[in-house]
């Protein structure tokens, strides 16, 4: 006999769901927690029931999926998307082999500078609106393209418009009128600018790295930033072996985003610690370069976030399916691993609990795909697979 829940007469049932990936293993297969045959139920914001379909309660609406595979959001933990300008040149160049360098950033600083409020706010709706359609609930967005205490602070506010998620970069590379006196820079960037965008941002973050911040600066922008109530994440290891992955282990950062040149020494810190390597491979693709090895750092324990780190300079993309797919190609991640990575991943790296995951109580952020599983997102590259997206229980 079947026992059905007792009835939901204000919400909706989401039924015929062919794979529900609900990242809860308590609720059905694997780290996954997978469930064939699934229905989920939404009332208001959040997710009040999920299980089999045939169990599913009475709710006064339905939505039929029609035996379509249905995954939590994907949460993106990392975005530059507050900026102006265009670097197709740049792209082009690279693409017939000049290398890329963190110095490209100053184009779109100057870009920026110059926009307007109108402009720039405009701009990030675009790509918000760009990643939610692509089935991104969830979306972190740094500064770093503004570099006066002004411009970083208008950038935190245009930001702040659109997610809670809201990042202080302004230790993203020592602007030109600074070139002269980088250590003045950090001394703005730990003072008077931090003072201004704190209250801004949940976050800081700083590009350690050859030609932007070494070591004892980024260890001087994180530090203050915490004084400030700011939580670290940091762009660590993208374009050498530097000291950004063992400060953020040691500062407790939330995240160390790209991990592409680590050392076994940097895989045991973060296997070992808090903190999540959030993985950008659509800087790689972009710029020509090897792939960060996620392989080493899931088998040595770590705990892996994937984002498409979408910004104008080395990665113009906001698409989270394909990361998921230049992953599992490129990265020797397995599909399952490469799902969990783009959205409980993602979750952990903004450390969330109410999004990532599709089990009661959980944010009602869903995505659809028009395919049976979500294995087709790496089996279907470059094919757009989002057919629904639901965001805080409003389909979108
Ligand atoms: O994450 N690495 C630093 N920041 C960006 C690139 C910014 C740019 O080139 O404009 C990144 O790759
Ligand atoms: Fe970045």
């Amino acid at each position: 006999m079947k026992e059905n829940a007792p009835a939901m007469t204000t919400a909706t049932a989401i039924i015929d769901i062919s794979t529900l990936v609900t990242n809860d293993p308590s609720l059905g297969e694997g780290p996954l927690g997978l469930i064939q045959d699934a229905a989920v139920v939404i009332d208001g914001d959040r997710v009040a029931w999920v299980g089999e379909s045939s169990k599913a309660p009475a709710t006064d609406s339905r939505v039929d999926a029609g035996g379509r595979a249905l995954l939590p959001g994907f949460v993106d933990s990392h975005s530059h998307v507050v900026f102006a300008g265009d670097r197709t040149q740049e792209f082009n160049a690279r693409m017939s082999g000049r290398p890329y360098s963190a110095g490209g950033i100053r184009t779109t600083v100057a870009a920026t500078r110059a926009a307007s409020d109108e402009d720039l706010s405009a701009n990030v709706a675009h790509y918000v609106r760009e990643a939610l359609r692509q089935g991104t609930t969830t979306l972190e967005i740094k500064s770093g393209y503004g570099l006066t205490s002004q411009d970083e602070a208008r950038s935190l506010e245009i930001a702040a418009a659109h997610t809670d998620e809201v990042t202080f970069l302004g230790a993203h590379v020592v602007p030109p009128e600074f070139a002269d006196d980088p250590a003045a820079y950090v001394d703005l960037v730990t003072g008077p600018m931090l003072d201004i965008c704190a209250p801004h941002a949940r976050w800081i973050d700083v590009f350690c790295e050859e030609g932007a911040f070494d070591g004892d600066q980024a260890r001087a922008v994180l530090t203050a930033g915490v004084r400030h109530g700011l939580t670290p994440r940091v762009h660590a290891n993208q374009l050498t072996r530097g000291p950004g992955v063992q400060l953020a282990v040691e500062l407790g950062a939330a995240s160390a985003d790209h991990c592409t040149h680590l050392s076994d020494a940097d895989v045991d810190a973060l296997a070992q610690g808090d903190t999540v390597a959030t993985l950008l491979p659509g800087a790689e693709f972009s710029t020509r370069s090897p792939y960060p090895d996620a392989r080493r750092l899931l088998d040595a324990g770590a705990t892996v976030a994937l984002s498409p780190d979408c910004n104008p300079g080395s990665s113009f993309t906001s698409s989270m399916a394909f990361c998921v797919a230049l992953a599992v190609r490129e990265m020797r991640m397995t599909p399952d691993e490469a799902v969990w990575a783009a959205t409980a991943g993602g979750a952990r790296a903004l450390r969330r609990t109410d999004v990532g995951r599709i089990s009661p109580g959980a944010r009602a952020d869903l995505t659809l795909l028009d395919a049976p599983s979500h294995v087709h997102l790496a089996y279907r590259p470059g094919v757009p697979l989002v057919a629904a997206v639901w965001r805080g229980g409003e389909l979108i």
